[in-house]
């Protein structure tokens, strides 16, 4: 509900609330973002100034200078922290509150940015400024967040230029750290925490889009916060493009957070009645630490920033035949891939890059959308009339706001490639980019990709984009929104094709995309444990039903790494199941447990997608469970492994507490070969650990540990689950774990009836 008396306003519901208030002097002075409180509150929230600082300063006639939580600021005015609002040559006088209005509901955007949607209620304050612009600030309460985002309004007769305007500032009481993820490709969401100080922290990108370099999500919280306990508050933008987020403390005990659209090089000239909006800005709370945070994040994306249709919907398990074939494929190649998919579980095969025009290798064809015939002479129809009768539905890949200079596209219209503000062509993967700010490339883009669904009744979308943008400012602005536009076009009447946003993996994981695409390819890195990594990472800011996670080869093209097949599973299990790496060169062994593998999966789809999801403690490696009440699902990971390990135990949480569960533990299954020498020593014929009778045997064989069962109270299990113990080499106990590096296992814990 949204409450307001005497100039004080309140957005409250059970899990949260946020309270400010205009002050006699007309500006929003910020009182609370946390725990639902009252609206008699005020005086205890608000900031008592006292005498104040001798540096203060602050319009005339304000006898409370501008050093307190304030909800919008302007420079010029005596408040020297960063300021959410810039402009060029203009008057800089402060916006002052004008009117309130409240809505029951979403209030839209009126440009194509993205937009949290679903059951809320908004409100906006509306500020004049000095000049005659008006500055709305839209408030929007959902169950679990609140999303705030400013729309400037040239009310004047003149042409105004903005150069900074950000989605919301927020001032909030007490010292923080401050997380953010971070990277590059394939090295996604690396995380780092720092404590906020009086220069603040800045997270920005610059590289066009929102980047593997610099997430947009970041976290805040209170030192000594845990998984379950202490203050922490999320943040995010509904934006796809360059931005900018700074926290910065003050020397009053305050901390300021602004987040928007990268300032840099940004000019937008307002010409009168024009509006600018800008991107939505989502802000969490939580005072059960970075779980109960992650945990409202999570909902609030599921169900208000994914698509409909596709909200709460199992994601089908996927075949992609990327990794496995590259640019080397034939109708009949695929086929055959598809036909081992099948057997194995897949509901839906993928055809990656490769399909169209001259391409070969990524330095052509891209532009082009006619299909290549020598690969597939019948067409994306004809394939997939025969995956149909596999039993497989079809996905397609494409990269359409890329374009080769080898291409029919660039032949024809080379003024519709984007070069950079410096007039100096950059090229990224032999690519340059469309200028999706002109009308006729989107509709370009828009028809050819329209007609290749159509024609081949694709099912699945998988949206690439392969490398950074030179554009800063408005156009860098201007061509996301215009990617917006074209994903709009193609996809609103298409809501039952799902879509899966990819750039160079997780280059552009941000919830502007994820309001088209309910999922996004989490890195193209696809070693397991790296990817566990990121994966990990991604769970603080975006829910397990986000994150596209295949299982491919061992060795592992970029690591070298020996990943054992049943970790390579357990750790897919934990994101969007599918394969990818050349089924034609699997053993039988390797398809049986594959085919446990997506039965299990099938089995638990929904709690592993949509489950509560927590990040638990352990004794050694690293946990996560997800629960949907009934079964809850703790993976256990370790990477290199110890000799002498001690006792280990579980700590799954949120079960209840007299209720009686059984537990049962999946097997680890290894390779015969992995035991070396100790062949010799337990076999009752000699080997050689690396001989051709040992690695035939390791074609339709595994060695496989122990199931642990058993059946406690909610109450004993989240004490710790004690593990069976691990092979040490002292000998042989048929309940031992069998271990080695980078194995893990996954417990099932039901619910006894
Ligand atoms: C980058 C993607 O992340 C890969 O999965 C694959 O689709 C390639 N592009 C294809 O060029």
């Amino acid at each position: 509900m949204i409450l307001s008396e005497n100039n004080v306003f309140l957005l409250k519901n059970d899990n949260i609330s946020y309270m400010f208030r205009v002050t006699e002097h007309g500006n929003l002075e910020h009182l609370h973002f946390g725990l639902p409180i009252q609206l008699g509150d005020v005086d205890a929230l608000s900031v008592k100034y006292g005498t104040g600082w001798g540096s203060n300063s602050g319009p005339e006639g304000e006898e409370f200078p501008m050093y307190y939580p304030l909800e919008w600021s302007c420079l010029g005015t005596g408040d020297y922290r960063e300021s959410p609002t810039e402009f060029a040559g203009e008057d800089p006088a402060g916006f002052k509150f004008s009117y309130a209005k409240t809505y029951e509901a979403i209030v839209p955007i009126k440009c194509s940015l993205p937009q949290a949607r679903g059951k809320a209620e908004t409100l906006e304050i509306v500020l004049a400024y000095v000049g005659g612009l008006t500055l709305h600030l839209f408030y929007t309460l959902f169950d679990t967040a609140i999303t705030r985002r400013a729309v400037l309004v040239n009310n004047t007769d003149q042409p105004v230029t903005v150069t900074k305007l950000m989605s919301y500032m927020l001032d909030i009481q007490g010292d923080y750290e401050m997380t953010t993820f971070n990277g590059s490709w394939i090295a996604e969401m690396r995380s780092y925490r720092a404590k906020v100080g009086l220069s603040g922290i800045v997270n920005e990108s610059t590289t066009g889009f929102s980047s593997a370099l610099h997430n947009p999500g970041f976290i805040l919280n209170e030192p000594g916060a845990t998984e379950e306990c202490g203050e922490v508050l999320g943040f995010n933008l509904i934006y796809s493009g360059n931005h900018y987020a700074r926290v910065q403390k003050t020397n009053e005990g305050l901390t300021r957070i602004t987040q928007g659209i990268s300032p840099v090089d940004f000019e937008w000239v307002l010409k009168p009645t024009e509006r600018f909006e800008t991107p939505e800005g989502v802000l969490v709370y939580s005072n059960k630490g970075f779980g109960g945070m992650s945990e409202n994040m999570h909902r609030f994306i599921n169900e208000h920033i994914v698509p409909v249709t596709w909200q709460g919907k199992d994601r089908p398990i996927l075949y992609n035949d990327w990794e496995g074939c590259m640019f080397n494929f034939n109708e009949a190649k695929l086929l055959s891939l598809a036909k081992k998919a099948k057997k194995l579980g897949c509901e839906l095969f993928v055809l990656d890059d490769g399909w169209f025009g001259e391409r070969d290798s990524d330095k052509a064809g891209l532009g082009d959308y006619d299909v290549n015939k020598k690969k597939l002479p019948n067409g994306l129809s004809g394939l997939q009339k025969k995956l149909e009768n596999i039993g497989l539905s079809f996905g397609l890949w494409f990269e359409p706001e890329a374009v080769n200079p080898d291409s029919k596209l660039y032949r024809a219209h080379p003024e519709w490639a984007l070069h950079a503000n410096s007039g100096v062509t950059v090229l990224g993967r032999n690519e340059l980019l469309l200028d999706l700010s002109k009308a006729e490339v989107r509709d370009y883009i828009v028809d050819n990709v329209s007609k290749c669904i159509d024609e081949g009744h694709v099912s699945y979308v998988k949206w690439d984009m392969n490398r950074h943008s030179t554009a800063l400012g408005a156009t860098a602005h201007k061509c996301v929104m215009g990617l917006y536009d074209v994903l709009n076009r193609i996809f609103t009447d298409r809501p039952e094709v799902l879509l899966e946003s990819c750039s160079s993996g997780g280059n552009r994981f941000d919830l502007g995309m994820l309001c088209f695409s309910p999922q996004i390819w989490s890195s193209d890195d696809t070693d397991a444990v790296e990817r566990f990594h990121i994966q990990y990472n991604l769970s603080y800011l975006y829910p397990l039903s986000t994150m596209g996670a295949h299982v491919s080869a061992a060795p592992h093209s970029q690591t070298l790494r020996d990943t054992p097949l049943t970790t390579r599973g357990n750790i897919s299990f934990f994101g969007l199941l599918g394969y990818e790496f050349d089924l034609d060169e699997l053993t039988p062994v390797e398809t049986d447990e594959i085919m446990n593998q997506i039965e299990f999966y099938k089995e638990h789809r929904h709690t592993f997608q949509f489950g509560n999801f927590r990040r638990l403690k352990a004794t050694e490696g690293i946990s996560m469970q997800v629960s949907d009440g009934r079964e809850t699902i703790v993976g256990l990971f370790h990477e290199l492994v110890y000799a002498a390990p001690g006792y280990e135990k579980i700590y799954p949480v949120g079960l209840i507490q007299d209720k009686r569960y059984n537990v049962e533990r999946s097997k680890q299954l290894q390779n015969a070969s992995k035991f070396g020498g100790l062949l010799k020593v337990v076999l009752p014929v000699k080997v050689h650990p690396d001989g051709l009778v040992v690695r035939t045997a390791g074609k339709r064989y595994r060695m496989q540990d122990s199931v642990q069962t058993c059946s406690a109270s909610g109450a004993a299990l989240m004490s710790g689950l004690s593990l069976n113990a691990r092979f040490m080499g002292t000998g042989y106990d048929p309940q031992m774990r069998m271990q080695g590096d980078f194995i893990s296992n996954i417990y099932l814990l039901t619910e006894e009836s």
